[in-house]
């Protein structure tokens, strides 16, 4: 009989390998275990409210019980989105449809991606499957692919239907100032910021700009990183309470008021429950009206700083008339005619919504429904409010609350959203005191001035800031005659048009790093109001050092902030290529062998022989269609381009190269990785076992 081995095992390898076995837990290797989509509470509560007419409530729960089908846009004011638009429909969705039909047995109808008929321009789809289908399915692969890439190079945008809506009907125009005041992570401004720049007959950078804030200082770099994909100088972000939001002042130390307000403020987030399902655990009546006070503030704000005939849009993505239509009528009782909420439906024909609610009752923890103020017990006067009532039937019809967008998931096959409109009339009943506080302060300020009317440095005393994570770089801006900028200017042939004061670095000592660049317009509020908010990004990256000797200038264009100088730049740094040269550069991933130009077209070395070292523009014309221009590198004997590689991919899916080289299939990737692990494990399974073998045999031996 064998002996048994269980007795005499190492407990060193035994160790190795029970600890192998409890290795950190991988969430995402564990199979979706579905939480149950129930809550007697909240079917209950909202079947009272009536948030929809009684025939379609089924309907209501039944859709928000599905998973929520994936959607993205096209970035609207890139040049490209056409071309893009055109292989996403005949390339993607075709390969799309294949891998999905062995999926799902479903006719190819309900399977076919959905355009969402009320964004413009054929921009929004909707697909037929969740983000996590899409996800785990080895079939979908490259359309997986195509969404993380063309997202990372600010080509697409991966975001929520109804979460396409409020940024529409702000109807942003390419000279407004903008304040987005609860933007984080940033799908809304990354819309704004796109609705800034796609105004194509505006030439250089556009007047506007926005201001993106949060109050959470780690969502505020989720913020930076949306933003930062769009590559423009007209945004800004910030860090502070909405509510206590500063008067930020402009040119001549002028309160700035906004042009275009969002305020898409917290909430309990009931209609986000076909995405995030674990709300169905965490509802509760409660949850609403611990939010309205907030919310109402914030909308409050919002309103005192928007400019006369200025809109601002009002927003959340819960259900709940607590949490809208309570806090719009508040705000609008309060304003005594000087708001109004309007009809801006027009901006997206084709959506199926409901008009906002008339009438709600406010609901206690035990779902106890009252209609009057009065009726409510003494025990829950501090969670239930007077405000949260509707205005008595009689009064409510000059609210205007039947312009109120009620979406809900069953109308379009999305998540439930709520927005409101309001258009400013006139100052705010409360807003001339505020006014006169900002007289008083720009009187004190100037009175600090040197006496010419410039400031010394930051006219404002230096106010203790709300501590909201850590210490930001300072905002340097270049002077009119920056020493660098010479060479800059030099080298690259800058017009006399380009402003050198819109450049920034973020480093007040030592060599500069890198230069960014903001618009007139953003450089004023960076430099007026340091030391009244919290500053956290701006500007685009334009120029890099990059120490080579055999450029005269140290500085390189970048990629994300070229495009905003492109015009200003002379014609010595730039080189036309031809297609075969331009999917060669765009392959080319190894920076130390670029491509030479001996392999490029006749045009393009006799270009390169003109064009002396260093950073240069590359430009590619395929006619009206399509124009490419990127950042390249000429060398001695090679042309590169300077590019990320989703951008490379971007512009070869562009001109239909062939992109197998990127095709990255992960589950083959891992299904290999794993192979390599059990040849290992095996190997290491067989040493251990070697291992104790020999010591058993030395056991024996003794
Ligand atoms: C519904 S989310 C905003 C989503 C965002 N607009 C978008 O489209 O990506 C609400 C945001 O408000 C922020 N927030 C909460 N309270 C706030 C306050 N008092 N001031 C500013 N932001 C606040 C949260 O951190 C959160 O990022």
């Amino acid at each position: 009989m064998g002996r048994n081995r269980k007795r005499n095992v190492n407990p060193f390898a035994q160790r190795k390998r029970d600890n192998k076995q409890f290795q950190p837990y991988d969430k995402r290797s564990e199979p979706y275990h579905d939480i149950v989509r129930e809550n007697a509470e909240f079917e209950k509560y909202y079947k009272h409210q009536k948030v929809c007419p009684e025939d379609e409530y089924n309907h209501f729960i039944t859709a928000l019980k599905k998973d929520l089908p994936a959607t993205f846009r096209l970035t609207a004011f890139k040049g490209e989105s056409k071309r893009l638009l055109e292989i996403v429909k005949e390339k993607l969705f075709v390969d799309y449809l294949s891998g999905v039909k062995d999926l799902n047995e479903e006719n190819d109808e309900e399977l076919k991606p959905k355009n969402l008929e009320w964004y413009p321009n054929e921009l929004a789809w909707q697909l037929q499957l969740s983000r996590k289908n899409i996800r785990r399915s080895e079939k979908l692969f490259k359309l997986h692919n195509f969404l993380i890439s063309e997202t990372k190079s600010g080509n697409i945008s991966r975001q929520e239907g109804v979460s396409m809506i409020p940024p529409l009907l702000l109807d942003v125009k390419s000279h407004h100032k903008c304040l987005d005041l609860c933007a984080a992570p940033g799908s809304k401004t990354a819309q704004i910021i796109e609705a800034l720049h796609s105004d194509l007959s505006v030439k250089g950078i556009p007047k506007g700009y926005v201001i993106a804030n949060d109050v959470d200082n780690k969502r505020c770099y989720m913020l930076v990183h949306q933003s930062k994909r769009l590559n423009s100088p007209c945004y800004l972000i910030t860090n502070c309470d909405a509510a206590r939001f500063p008067n930020l002042y402009g040119n001549n130390q002028k309160v700035v008021k906004f042009d275009r307000i969002l305020a898409d403020v917290p909430c309990s987030g009931d209609g986000t429950m076909r995405k995030n399902a674990d709300i169905w655990l965490k509802w509760k009546p409660a949850n609403s009206l611990g939010l309205h006070g907030l919310q109402y503030r914030i909308a409050k704000r919002a309103a005192e700083m928007l400019e006369i005939g200025g809109r601002m849009v009002y927003s959340t993505c819960s259900i709940n008339p607590i949490e809208n239509e309570a806090v719009i009528c508040r705000l609008i009782r309060e304003a005594r005619g000087t708001l109004e909420v309007i009809d801006a439906s027009t901006h997206v024909k084709g959506l199926k919504y409901n008009q906002g609610m008339t009438y709600w009752e406010v609901a206690t923890k035990d779902l106890k429904f009252y209609s009057k103020y009065e009726d409510v017990p003494a025990e829950f006067s501090t969670l239930i409010h007077k405000e949260m009532f509707p205005p008595p039937s009689s009064e409510i019809a000059k609210y205007n609350l039947q312009h109120c967008i009620r979406v809900l998931p069953h109308q379009n096959n999305t998540g439930a959203f709520f927005i409101a409109v309001l258009e400013k009339k006139q100052l705010l009943p409360w807003e001339k005191q505020i006014d006169e506080d900002a007289i008083e302060t720009k009187a004190r300020t100037a009175a600090e001035n040197n006496g010419d009317g410039e400031t010394i440095e930051n006219p404002r005393k230096k106010k203790k800031l709300a501590n909201y994570g850590h210490r930001e770089d300072p905002f340097i801006f270049f002077k009119a005659d920056e020493e660098i900028y010479e060479t800059f200017k030099k080298f690259y042939q800058l017009s006399d048009d380009f402003d050198p004061t819109c450049l920034l670095t973020r480093c007040a000592t030592g060599k500069k790093k890198n230069v960014y660049l903001c618009s007139p317009e953003v450089r004023e509020i960076l430099r007026n109001n340091e030391n009244n908010i919290k500053l956290i990004n701006s500007g685009v990256k334009t120029f890099s050092r990059c120490d080579n000797k055999n450029m005269e200038c140290q500085f390189r264009l970048v990629y994300e902030g070229f495009h905003n100088i492109d015009h200003l730049v002379g014609d010595e740094r730039r080189i036309n290529v031809e297609r075969d040269d331009l999917i060669k550069m765009l392959n080319n991933l190894n920076p130390l062998e670029p491509p030479l130009i001996a392999d490029m077209s006749e045009s393009v070395q006799k270009q390169h022989e003109k064009v002396t070292s260093g950073s240069c523009i590359i430009h590619y014309n395929e006619g009206d269609d399509l124009e490419l221009r990127f950042v390249g590198w000429r060398g001695n004997k090679t042309l590169r381009a300077y590019i990320d590689v989703n951008d490379s991919i971007h512009m070869l899916r562009l001109v239909g190269a062939d992109l197998s080289k990127y095709e990255v299939n992960k589950f083959e990737e891992k299904a290999k990785r794993e192979l390599v692990k059990t040849d290992e494990g095996d190997e290491e399974m067989a040493q251990d076992d070697d291992q104790e073998q020999n010591e058993l045999h030395i056991d024996e031996d003794n």
